[in-house]
Parts: C-alpha cells; sequence; structure tokens
C-alpha cells in the first residue's frame, strides 16, 4: 500500500523521522507498563459472572436430571451442560461431550487421539509418513502450536474476508491425502474477526476430501461474543453437512472461557454420532468423569442460549467501548497516512493490523521497548513465520480504557515511526 511517507520527499521524510523520534524519546521516559498482548477478559467482564458463585450452597440439590452430580458417572456431562452445548454449537445433545473447562485441551485431546489410536480405526497418523495441517492465517497460534507439537507439517493457507481460501483449500484437501486437518475460527476469528459466509461453510460442508481420515477443526469459540446488534450469523455446519449429504466431517468447539471465569467453565466437543463414539472410546480411558458441580453451577445460572446470549450483551457493553477506542485512534494516528490496514469486527476478542511489508517486528520491539507488551509480530503465522511480516493483533479486552488509550498512542508513534524509516530506505 502506498502511504503518505513514500509521497514525501526525503527531506520532509528525515524531517518526520527525527520528530517521531522525539516523541518516541518522551514516551519511553515515562516508563510505561501496557499490556495489549493476550485475549483476556477484563476483570469487570470476569465479575458479571460472580453472582453465578452463589448458586450452589451446601444445602443445594445436586442433582440434574437423573444424574448425581456430586459423584461419579455421566462420562460425557450432565444433561443440562450437554444440552446447552448443543444449543451453543447447533447440534443434537446426544452428540456433545462436556469435559473440563478448557476447549484448548479437547482440541489436544482430539488430535492425540488421531495421532496415537487414528481416526475411526484408520492408521494412526503418527504412523503415517506425513501429515499435514491447513492453517489459515492469520490464525491463532496456540492451534498452529499443537500441530507444530506433534510433529504434523502446518502449512499456511490465506484468510480472505469471508474465510479462508476456498479454492485452494479444496485443491489441498481433495487432492492431496496427507492433508488430515484444517483449523477453524468461523466466526470472528482469531485475530482477524471475519465470520464465514454461507458460502464458505457449505464448501466446506461439501468437501470431498483425499483422506478418509480428514476432519476440521471447528473452533466456535466466539459463538456468541457479538459487540453489536445482530451480530454476524454463521451457518450452521452440521445442516450444511446434512444437506450436502456428507457424514463424519467435523469436530465441533467451543467453551464457557469467554462467558464466565476462563480456566473455571465448561468445555465442548461435538462430532457426528459415529466420531463422537469414537472419541468416546478414547475419553473413557482418559477420564472417568467430568467436573459435574461446575456443570451444575454454569446451567443454573445460564439454563439456555437465551440466558448465555443476554449475559453476552452484558460483557458487550464493557467490551464494546474498548474496540470503539481501538477504531478511534488507529483512525485518528494512521488514516490520513494509509501505510496500514485494520479490521473492524463486530465481535470476537481481537483486532487484526497490518503494516508495510517489513513492519511488524520493528513495530512490535518499538512498542515493546517503551513499555507495551503487544502480541509477537509472527504469531498468527505458524511457526512464527509471517511471510510479509506485516501482521500484528491487538488484543483490547483486559486493559482499562485509559491504559488502553495510553498504549495505543504508543502503538501509533510506533507505526509512524517504523513506517517512514522503511519509506526512507526504500529510497536509498
Ligand atoms: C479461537 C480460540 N480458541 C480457543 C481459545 C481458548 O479457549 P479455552 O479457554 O476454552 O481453552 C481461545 C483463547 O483465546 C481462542 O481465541
Amino acid at each position: 500500500m502506498a502511504s503518505a511517507y513514500d509521497n514525501m520527499d526525503i527531506q520532509q521524510l528525515e524531517y518526520e523521522i527525527s520528530t517521531l523520534e522525539d516523541e518516541v524519546a518522551r514516551l519511553k521516559a515515562q516508563n510505561l507498563s501496557l499490556d495489549m498482548a493476550r485475549g483476556k477478559p477484563s476483570p469487570e467482564q470476569v465479575d458479571l459472572s460472580r453472582p453465578m458463585l452463589d448458586g450452589l450452597t451446601s444445602v443445594s440439590d445436586l442433582t440434574d436430571g437423573d444424574v448425581d452430580v456430586a459423584n461419579y458417572g455421566a462420562p460425557d456431562g450432565t444433561p443440562s451442560a450437554r444440552k446447552l452445548g448443543g444449543e451453543l454449537l447447533g447440534v443434537d445433545p446426544a452428540q456433545v461431550t462436556v469435559s473440563g473447562s478448557s476447549s484448548l485441551s479437547l482440541m489436544y485431546d482430539v488430535v492425540c487421539h488421531a495421532w496415537t489410536h487414528g481416526v475411526m480405526g484408520e492408521t494412526p497418523w503418527s504412523k503415517q509418513e506425513k501429515v499435514r495441517f491447513l492453517c489459515p492465517s492469520p490464525g491463532y497460534d496456540r492451534h498452529f502450536a499443537i500441530t507444530e507439537h506433534l510433529g504434523i507439517d502446518n502449512v499456511a493457507i490465506e484468510m480472505g474476508d469471508d474465510g479462508p481460501d476456498m479454492d485452494e483449500l479444496c485443491r489441498l484437501v481433495e487432492g492431496d491425502a496427507t492433508v488430515k486437518g484444517i483449523w477453524c475460527v468461523p466466526k470472528y476469528a482469531n485475530p482477524t474477526g471475519v465470520t464465514y459466509s454461507d458460502e464458505v461453510v457449505r464448501r466446506l460442508a461439501a468437501l470431498k476430501p483425499a483422506a478418509p481420515d480428514f476432519r476440521i477443526f471447528w473452533d466456535n469459540a466466539y459463538a456468541i461474543h457479538d459487540l453489536e446488534q445482530p451480530g454476524d450469523v454463521l451457518l450452521n455446519i452440521f445442516d450444511a453437512i446434512a444437506e450436502a449429504g456428507s457424514d463424519n466431517l467435523v469436530y465441533a468447539f467451543a467453551s464457557t472461557s469467554k462467558v464466565t471465569f476462563p480456566g473455571s467453565g465448561m468445555a465442548f466437543v461435538a462430532a457426528s454420532a459415529a466420531d463422537m463414539a469414537d472419541l468416546r472410546a478414547t475419553f473413557a480411558i482418559q477420564r472417568v468423569c467430568p467436573d459435574k458441580l461446575t456443570q451444575l453451577m454454569h446451567t443454573r445460572y445460564l439454563a439456555d442460549l437465551t440466558a448465555m446470549r443476554g449475559h453476552m450483551a452484558r460483557h458487550a457493553q464493557v467490551v464494546r467501548p474498548r474496540f470503539e477506542l481501538v477504531e478511534r485512534k488507529l483512525k485518528a494516528g494512521l488514516g490520513d497516512i494509509g501505510c496500514a490496514r485494520w479490521t473492524h469486527p463486530k465481535g470476537g476478542y481481537f483486532v487484526s493490523f497490518d503494516g508495510p511489508e517489513g513492519s511488524a517486528k520493528a513495530i512490535v520491539s518499538l512498542a515493546a521497548e517503551l513499555g507495551v507488551k503487544m502480541t509477537g509480530a509472527g504469531a498468527t503465522w505458524p511457526y512464527g513465520k509471517d511471510p510479509r511480516d506485516t501482521n500484528i493483533r491487538i488484543a483490547p479486552t483486559y486493559p482499562s480504557l485509559e491504559e488502553l488509550g495510553a498504549a495505543l498512542d504508543v502503538f501509533v508513534v510506533c507505526v509512524k515511526l517504523v513506517s517512514a524509516r522503511l519509506a526512507l530506505a526504500a529510497r536509498s
């Protein structure tokens, strides 16, 4: 993208750079310590769920339907938790398992199941010569870390405005039996905020993979995390699969991490009946039963999807001003220069920012020098390698509005200085 810096003559650029360097020196002297790195809910958001803690006391009825929540049993989760998971993921509760508090742990378990025992009786991935996973990028670093950790080859594919590059995806999935999976965050993707279009969901559901043990890892982490109403509407992938006459194609995930208390909630996995039976055979070895008291506490407080959406509307009231501040500060600081672009998500937890080619590492490192911690540049690509070194993930939810404003002011100066220096370097 051509910026105002590209149109300046060398003298103007040198003057601009020296002014920005003075600004950097002033900011450095403030000894700031601000964090825009991780997508954590703010304390105000977490506090919204405190009343849930009063829901269980020493005299509470500890049964859910015919399940004794206080004892072993119900390995797939309480009836109410599975019903809620079914509503959240758009699937029959019989096809939902609720276990632990982290969906990422469930994803890891499911990949490990395929790795050690194989998907539905196929050769375990660990015994196959090559296993590749598609990683729409920019994407979620912790997804890529799971497959990288097991020695699976992560293959980046471009993320567009309505989902992954479907032509490339179909070519790879349908033409190459070593491609075993794809990481998808279909609604308010981390970090782009993109929601997959109906056409993308339909094309995914109609895939004819070359590998019988190919699965879509459908991480619907932000299913109900709308910032405004109406929020984006994601087509139900299970319905699309049924329409396409396919089956056994998707493992879907969600959790209450960014609904109630991260690390102390419920995580869900859903799949076709056959895939779920296959997964449960492994889960049965791994665990006796889940934390049903947590499930009971949650489902008494948030009994159905309507209650969950009401709760998330209160989250939105806290989060929306932060996203608005990001938009205002970036537009005011960078809008006229044209050296960067960023996303304007209607939900989720992130804004995805792209500076000029070769700028991201330098921006993040300069921001760190000035006391502002950002997600590492490159983290949104497999192996931490952003081929153009442009992408930076902004996580605005955790800091207070005041801290966020201060951090964004620093960020804008860093972007300007690095971009101006790159423009000058391009002249010499
Ligand atoms: C896309 C996505 N999936 C999963 C997680 C983690 O979820 P959990 O806390 O359920 O493991 C995150 C957290 O940032 C995320 O962005």
